[in-house]
């Protein structure tokens, strides 16, 4: 089945990946490229009915303004114009830009609205199987939505060619890595190495209490025990990672300014021995979740939220020690339990609990007890750039009060944050 597709060219324009959804939300596929993209780079793609070139307010590059490249205003496919050399800008009200794109993509371009997460699937399973051919995959599965339906996706295109390594930091959620074990031992072709790698990654982190050397310390010991492991396998010549569509947009393009550099566990040494296969990496985030139902992943690995890449170590505030963690690791598995039987794990965004270095003064079994204090966060948010609190019942709080201090050792206070983002960031560290 082939995928007819609407390339855009992005000119400096800030709203590249907005239109590029809503063309896909009618059901034609389309992805952002830089400006300088060749012609001979086009004719590579199969299946392009036409083109925009979306011109904007970044167009101007130090000081000079960037035009597509000749070759390609040549060639003989429908373009649309944004706001280019005195071409209109897309219209901003709705029902018009709708009827605009409309026309431009069914009426002129001839596009088949045949954009579908099955059609998707087809294409990237035959194109994987192409480029691979009978040899061997490796992919760092951390258990997170996009590397999950990455490993899903690869088993049913390659079957047992796949090998998962899952590294357990000892900084995962409680029985995170045992769930993902399971399921994958289970229910997915391919071989899952599980290294449990907990006491080098607490043994590095001891006595280190400034959050962004935590964050380098675990970042650096990932890609040693993932070295170390991929260099004892031999015949695997590709690497997958889960690079999904706002990786590549948010990391910068050629025109726009550089958002935010993603730290995540699984950043890759550059100079690996394998080349990169990232079939992933032109989807929206709901995009990678619905290929995830179509191909059976289940649904709790599916909605999850959002978990940082350094894991717990983030919410052990400052200097890690194994009781604290334990502590962070039993009160967030006992606001996971309270939150779902409450229903409000379809509801709120993220939430997770935090244990700062600090004790305070508190009574347990009529005796003075001096224990750290757990602090519960749960915000709502789109992009994650800003958030919002949100309002938790007191009867709630107060069941998690009871609970957390009586069930989870070291912990005498429960508190509620109720700063939103800004001023504060989503973790505490
Ligand atoms: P902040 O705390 O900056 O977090 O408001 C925004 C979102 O990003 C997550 N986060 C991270 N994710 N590696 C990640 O992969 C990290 O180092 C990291 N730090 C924060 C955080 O959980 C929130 O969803």
């Amino acid at each position: 089945m082939q995928v007819d597709k609407i390339l855009i060219i992005d000119l400096g324009g800030t709203n590249n990946a907005e239109i590029a959804r809503e063309l896909r939300h009618y059901l034609v596929y389309s992805e952002v490229h830089p400006h300088d993209m060749t012609a001979a780079d086009l004719a590579e793609i199969e299946g392009v009915r036409g083109v925009i070139i979306n011109s904007g307010p970044n167009r101007e590059v130090d000081g000079i303004l960037i035009e597509p490249s000749a070759d390609i205003m040549a060639l003989n496919v429908p373009f649309l114009h944004t706001a280019y050399d005195g071409y209109p800008k897309l219209p901003g009200n709705p029902q018009e830009r709708e009827k605009l794109l409309k026309e431009f993509i069914f009426d002129t371009c001839k596009a088949r609205p045949n954009w579908t997460i099955e059609n998707f699937l087809e294409w990237k399973i035959a194109e994987i199987r192409e480029e691979v051919g009978d040899k061997k995959v490796l992919l760092a599965l951390s258990g997170g939505v996009d590397s999950t339906v990455l490993a899903a996706l690869l088993g049913k295109a390659i079957g047992d060619r796949l090998t998962m390594i899952h590294v357990n930091t000892g900084l995962m959620r409680k029985n995170e890595s045992e769930h993902i074990r399971e399921v994958f031992d289970a229910q997915f072709p391919g071989q899952l190495i599980y290294v449990d790698a907990s006491d080098r990654f607490l043994t590095k982190l001891e006595g280190v209490a400034e959050p962004e050397a935590k964050r380098k310390i675990i970042g650096n010991e990932f890609i040693a025990v993932f070295e170390e492991i991929s260099s004892s396998l031999d015949d695997v010549e590709f690497l997958a990672q889960g690079t999904i569509y706002p990786d590549i947009i948010e990391s910068g393009t050629k025109t726009a300014k550089k958002v935010k550099s993603h730290h995540n566990v699984g950043a890759l040494p550059e100079e690996m021995r394998f080349k990169l296969i990232e079939p992933l990496k032109t989807l929206f985030k709901d995009e990678v979740r619905s290929c995830g139902h179509v191909l059976g992943v289940p649904p709790d690995l599916i909605n999850r939220q959002p978990f940082p890449g350094p894991g717990l170590a983030v919410r052990c505030i400052g200097a890690i020690t194994r009781e604290r963690l334990e502590a962070v690791r039993e009160s967030d598995a006992i606001l996971r339990e309270e939150f779902s039987k409450a229903g409000l794990d379809k509801k709120v965004w993220q939430y997770f609990t935090v244990v700062p270095d600090v004790r305070s003064t508190g009574m347990r079994n009529k005796e003075r007890s001096y224990e750290w204090p757990c602090i519960i966060r749960a915000v709502n948010s789109v992009d994650a750039m800003t958030a919002t609190v949100e309002p938790l019942p007191y009867e709630l709080l107060a069941r998690l009060t009871e609970r957390i201090t009586s069930e989870v050792k070291g912990i005498n206070r429960l508190l509620y944050d109720v700063t939103p983002k800004p001023p504060g960031t989503i973790e505490w560290e």
